[in-house]
């Protein structure tokens, strides 16, 4: 790799080459690779490359201003950290450092419950380092098939000051990834565990000591089940096609995540952008719009903007970052993508988020 992009990183895709020259082969591999022939993968990112934009001009852009209002609060732009596992295989300081990083900048974190640090010392990280504002924490679930496990990770969440749960509905079983078959990548390395579960030792129904497992048993019901357990707003993540979100709607969601779980599960499936405008056209903004997969440019959240999206997240780039230089490498992929987004609305004629629409799509 030429030296000077190690030194000096620019963009999303040099910090995905870093990465890639530093981890070792089954963690670099783990973390960027998916289900399949990978062609959900590919689909993800290029589908933005086949969107073009339609630049306006002369419409005095001197004052843009990026932040947006989610679930009531105001976070600083339309960009989430999606939840991704084990955020300590890319850095031993792992969740925490991400959650710094998150928090001063002001946005939202949706935290997996695969984490490598426990759910309460990642919230505990954010109310120590925010200022201004309360952090914008929200818990990624799978619900699990003992229920007595989901109320109690509903109420975990709830009581350590996360804003929202996220159930993913894309992962009744684990997608067939042949990166980590081939590299015999089953469990985490010695020290690293499922902090969530192994902290405060929990035991299920059956009287043995729980740990985290996908359910093929979950039903529409089991959200129904949730939200009466749960204060909290619930987004389902996973969803793909306008049917499933007329039904997350009818079953009382407060939101929605268009999200293929970046061609990690079910590979050939379309790329979400490709998606979001008939999904979008069917929520007619009755909950909101979180889109991710495959968002590498500043053009690319603009674009998912513009097709319906009220906020979009990205999974990979934050690892890349977190394994490049810690809580310093995250802040950097959130300001470069931040930095892209800025120019793309000057350029677009925008100085509000809200001013992004389908007009700006060719
Ligand atoms: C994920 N993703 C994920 N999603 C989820 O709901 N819970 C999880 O624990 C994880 N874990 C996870 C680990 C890793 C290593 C990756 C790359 C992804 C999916 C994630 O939330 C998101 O949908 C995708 O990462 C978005 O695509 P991009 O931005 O990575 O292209
Ligand atoms: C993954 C799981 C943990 O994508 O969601 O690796």
């Amino acid at each position: 790799m030429d030296l000077s992009i190690k030194k000096n990183p620019i963009n999303l895709k040099d910090f995905k080459n870093i990465a890639k020259s530093t981890l070792s082969k089954d963690i670099y591999d783990y973390l960027s690779g998916g289900a399949g022939d990978e062609i959900t993968i590919y689909n993800n990112e290029e589908a933005y490359n086949k969107v073009m934009l339609c630049p306006r001009v002369l419409r005095g852009v001197e004052n843009r201003n990026l932040s947006i209002e989610l679930l009531s609060e105001q976070i600083s732009m339309p960009i989430c950290i999606a939840p991704t596992a084990f955020h300590c295989l890319a850095n031993t300081e792992g969740e925490l450092a991400t959650v710094k990083a998150a928090t001063k900048a002001n946005i939202v974190m949706i935290v997996s419950m695969a984490s490598t640090m426990s759910l309460e010392e990642i919230a505990k990280t954010a109310f120590d380092c925010s200022e201004n504002s309360s952090p914008k924490l929200w818990f990624q679930m799978y619900l699990q098939p003992d229920i007595m496990i989901t109320k109690v990770f509903a109420k975990r969440a709830e009581d350590a000051g996360y804003k929202a749960l996220v159930v993913t509905a894309d992962s009744p079983v684990f997608g067939h990834r042949e990166r980590d078959i081939r590299n015999g990548f089953h469990k985490l390395p010695n020290g690293l565990s499922l902090r969530n579960f192994d902290d405060v030792g929990l035991i299920g129904t059956n009287g043995k000591k729980a740990t985290l497992e996908l359910s093929a048993h979950v039903t529409w019901k089991d959200i129904e089940i949730l939200k009466s357990i749960t204060k909290l707003p619930v987004f389902i993540k996973g969803i793909m096609c306008p049917e499933d979100a007329a039904l997350a709607i009818q079953h009382g969601v407060d939101g929605i995540i268009v999200s293929n779980h970046g061609g990690r599960q079910l590979d050939t499936v379309p790329a979400t952008i490709d998606v979001l405008s008939a999904i979008a056209s069917t929520v007619d903004k009755r909950v909101p719009i979180i889109v991710d997969g495959g968002i590498r440019r500043g053009t690319d959240v603009l674009k998912a903007l513009a097709l319906g999206a009220d906020a979009i997240a990205i999974g990979r780039p934050i690892l890349w970052g977190l394994a490049n230089n810690g809580e310093k490498g995250v802040s950097e992929v959130l300001k470069m993508l931040k930095h892209e987004l800025d120019i793309a609305m000057a350029l677009c004629g925008c100085s509000k988020i809200k001013e992004i629409n389908k007009n700006l799509i060719y």
